[in-house]
């Protein structure tokens, strides 16, 4: 009889928890969705952020890749937070399209700091959009600077096939690149826009295996040679992104024409990525194949030639991202952990 009451309890508390995911549409997303319901959030997640890109830089890279990755499988959910368990053994982060991710420990540290503060109240989900806003500001020296909403719920499902399936690989051609940002209904210029994410942070030689044979006109040779002493040196290690984030040395080296712009600060979030894909220097097949196509070729000119209109697209376009929904129907709550569904009954 206890027992029953308590499973009871518990079966209204999950009832409570599980609320419908608003629609597309009308994603009921807010500014200042936590003003009331939790105040200071946001300036707590940016403190953290701060402290952490402080100790770490690679931290801000791993944020703005994935709130990518969280929004573009299920929508904006915290499902690329989740880890494996006895009732999901293969959640996203086990899909090849997520080598790599990293950042999960700062984000578990920033909900655990706020759980205290404000117990069940802020999703997983809106402290990494947070997140990836205040790391996209700080790498940016405060150029990029957008206002995101809120009042996201975190999802139940977390699958790695789902993740392979809907997010885009760096072998793709320009077309499936299209077609991949079309079904989340974004168009060849915001393709292009968000692109530019690459100024910034490292990759595994395995993502980009096929560029280092790469005929010379779709990669110049120096840097080809560049990537692969790199390569080289160990199995699978990770490179740099932007080759001004590379060693000054080794740019001597390889691309002595380019030493003067080697960067003193790594990882500075601006529109370089639009000039090395003009000049053939970008490390992905997805980066050069851009290209390729009259559309986006336009586009890459236009945001290597204006910087600040780069800055101001790319905000709205993380923004855009940022809204993307849960598949209708889909149940969600707020997580107590962000690697753990909270469900009592498991
Ligand atoms: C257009 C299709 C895209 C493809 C095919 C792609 C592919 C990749 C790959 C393969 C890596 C390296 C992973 C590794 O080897 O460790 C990477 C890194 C990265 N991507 Fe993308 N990406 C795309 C779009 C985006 C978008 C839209 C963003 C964000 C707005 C983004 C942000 C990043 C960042 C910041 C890194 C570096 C991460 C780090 O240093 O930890 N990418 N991407
Ligand atoms: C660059 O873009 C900004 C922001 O949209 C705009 O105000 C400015 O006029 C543009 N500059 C040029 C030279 O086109």
């Amino acid at each position: 009889m206890k027992l029953s009451v308590v499973l009871l309890c518990a079966l209204v508390a999950v009832q409570a928890a599980l609320l419908a995911a608003p629609s597309a549409e009308a994603s009921g997303l807010k500014v200042g969705y936590y003003n009331k319901k939790c105040k200071g959030v946001e300036a707590v997640v940016k403190g953290h952020i701060i402290r952490a890109m402080k100790k770490n830089p690679r931290v801000g890279a791993a944020l703005v890749r994935l709130v990518f990755h969280d929004c573009f499988v299920r929508g904006c959910d915290g499902s690329v937070l989740l880890d494996k368990s006895a009732q999901n053994p293969h959640p996203e982060k086990e899909a090849p399209a997520n080598i790599g991710l990293a950042a999960f420990d700062i984000l578990e540290m920033i909900k655990a700091d706020i759980e205290k503060k404000c117990p069940g109240v802020v999703s997983c989900s809106d402290i990494l959009v947070y997140a990836a806003r205040d790391a996209t500001k700080i790498l940016s020296k405060g150029h990029i600077n957008y206002v995101v909403p809120a009042g996201r719920l975190d999802g139940m499902v977390s699958s790695a096939s789902e993740a392979q399936a809907e997010l885009p690989d760096s072998t793709f051609t320009a077309q499936q690149l299209i077609d991949n940002f079309a079904r989340k209904n974004f168009d060849v210029e915001e393709l292009v826009i968000l692109s530019g994410a690459h100024s910034i942070g490292m990759a595994h030689c395995s993502s980009f295996k096929g560029r280092l044979t790469a005929p010379a006109d779709q990669i110049t040779p120096a840097y080809r040679n560049l990537l692969n002493d790199k390569c080289g040196q160990r199995s699978n290690p990770r490179v740099v992104n932007n080759v001004r984030d590379e060693d000054y040395n080794t740019v001597s080296k390889y691309m002595p024409g380019f030493k003067s712009r080697v960067r003193k600060i790594r990882d500075l979030f601006d529109n370089s990525y639009y000039h090395n894909n003009l000049a053939r220097i970008v490390s992905f097949n997805s980066d050069w194949v851009l290209m390729t196509h009259k559309e986006a070729r336009g586009h890459v000119h236009e945001y290597a030639d204006n910087a600040t209109l780069w800055n101001d697209d790319f905000g709205e376009s993380m923004i855009k991202l940022s809204k993307l929904s849960m598949p209708a129907g889909s149940k969600g709550g707020i997580r107590k952990k962000c690697s753990i569904v909270s469900h009592p009954l498991h």
